[in-house]
């Protein structure tokens, strides 16, 4: 986007692994200084180093989006390193909470972990980060949600919950700030074949005795996707840059899915 010479300047929430962490590189090789947020230093100092390496500054952000006063308190320590100015916000730190119990097996302690990851965490990053956009004139937000924000699903009510409230979330936020030139979004992925979902796969491979090729075409039957394949992070990615690019200028308040037509 246009910021008259300078760097524009992003922050990426969940950028220690994952979807995040190639969001926050692709930022940072697409020109921007970037702020990453997750609990693991180490991880993001990695992916901090090639952002610097790429001559991008990079900033780390080592909180837990649980807890509101320490995120508040990173909101704090990201103004002062941007200098008060955002270009771009992506918040795509989330956890699925409980994975297969139906409700009434789980505690009230996993779903409020799971909204305060999910939803109360874009919230507070919006509530100090918004208001610097709007006063600029223009911005970027996008949520990462996912499509079980769209559909519900036996075993997941807490993550669907929590990123359907992130839809809601969206929506009166693009409705409030697109007066003033500010963009939010919601991308909505279907599984991600980052790390944590191939070991699954892996997982799911050992327990019906099939090759790995096997078990994640069973997967993707299981999970009724017409186009037989999960989504690489590059498709998730290529869905970001596009929003926070030209060609998004025009288009606030949408759910954009990716997830190979699984929701269909
Ligand atoms: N993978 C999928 O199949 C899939 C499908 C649909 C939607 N999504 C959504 O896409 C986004 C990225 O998912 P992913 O699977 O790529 O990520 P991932 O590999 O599971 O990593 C999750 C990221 O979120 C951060 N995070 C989680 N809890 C946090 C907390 N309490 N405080 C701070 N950071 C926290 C983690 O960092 P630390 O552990 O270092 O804190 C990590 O950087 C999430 O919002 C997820 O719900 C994923």
């Amino acid at each position: 986007m246009a910021t008259s010479g300078r760097r524009p300047i992003a922050i990426v929430t969940g950028a220690s692994a994952g979807t995040g962490r190639e969001i926050a590189l692709s930022l940072g090789t697409a020109g921007y200084d970037v702020a990453l947020l997750a609990r693991r230093t180490a991880e993001m100092e990695a992916a901090a180093e090639t952002i610097r390496a790429d001559g991008g500054d990079a900033l780390i952000l080592t909180v837990d989006v649980r807890d509101a006063a320490a995120l508040d308190a990173a909101l704090d320590g990201f103004l002062a390193w941007s200098r008060g100015r955002v270009d771009v916000v992506v918040n795509a730190a989330g956890y699925t909470g409980p994975l297969s119990p139906p409700i009434g097996e789980f505690s009230i302690d996993e779903f409020d972990s799971t909204l305060a990851t999910n939803l109360r965490a874009p919230f507070i990053v919006l509530s100090r980060l918004l208001p610097v956009m709007r006063k600029a004139g223009a911005g970027r937000v996008v949520n990462i949600g996912g499509n079980h924000g769209m559909r519900g699903r036996a075993g997941r009510s807490s993550y669907s919950a929590s990123k359907w409230g992130l839809r809601g979330l969206t929506r009166s936020a693009a409705l409030e700030a697109g007066p003033d030139g500010v963009t939010v979004n919601y991308v909505a992925p279907g599984p991600i074949a980052v790390p944590r979902m191939k070991a699954n796969w892996r997982r799911l491979a050992e327990q019906r005795g099939l090759s790995e090729e096997e078990a994640l075409k069973a997967y993707v039957a299981d999970m009724g996707i017409p186009l037989e394949r999960p989504s690489e992070m590059e498709d998730i990615v290529a869905m970001i840059l596009y929003l926070v690019g030209e060609g998004g200028r025009n288009i606030t308040g949408q759910e954009l899915v990716v997830d190979g037509g699984a929701t269909l």
